[in-house]
């Protein structure tokens, strides 16, 4: 399975950047202490798809928010990777094709979409060099 190497180390916290593996789209994102703090306060039983923060990140590394920029609906790209764009009334991902909301796990909490954006297999290397794959 093919790999990719993204360098992490200018994502400032609250922003994100899109990266390509195997073709798809991959939002990485540094989320700040507010938007781990309001994604640690939801009750997980009430998910569509639960599932908590921590689950979706690696261990020390919970402000690494890394998943496909695939919506589990039909598979069109959300917004909220760049700046400016509609995160959504959860304030991760907003995906315009049909309206769904992700919240700031990117965890599906409106509209049609079934299930989370999904976590690619990843590994940090380093603190600031990430392998998706
Ligand atoms: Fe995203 Fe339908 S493809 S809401």
């Amino acid at each position: 399975m093919a790999t990719t190497e993204v360098d992490i180390s200018g994502i400032a916290a609250g922003q994100a950047i899109k990266a390509v593996w195997q073709g798809k789209p991959v939002f990485l994102r540094q989320l700040t202490p507010a938007e781990i703090a309001t994604a640690n306060k939801v009750a997980v039983s009430e998910l569509r798809d639960p599932q908590t923060l921590a689950e979706r990140t690696k261990p020390g590394k919970e402000q690494w928010l890394i998943t496909l920029g695939v919506c589990t609906h039909l598979g069109c790209v959300p917004l909220g990777a760049a700046e400016g764009e509609n995160k959504g009334d959860y304030g991760g991902y907003f995906c315009p094709c049909h309206g769904s909301h992700y919240d700031t796990a990117a965890r599906i909490r409106k509209g049609p979409a079934p299930k989370n954006l999904e976590v690619p297999p990843l590994t940090f290397k380093t603190d600031t060099l990430v392998e998706i794959g």
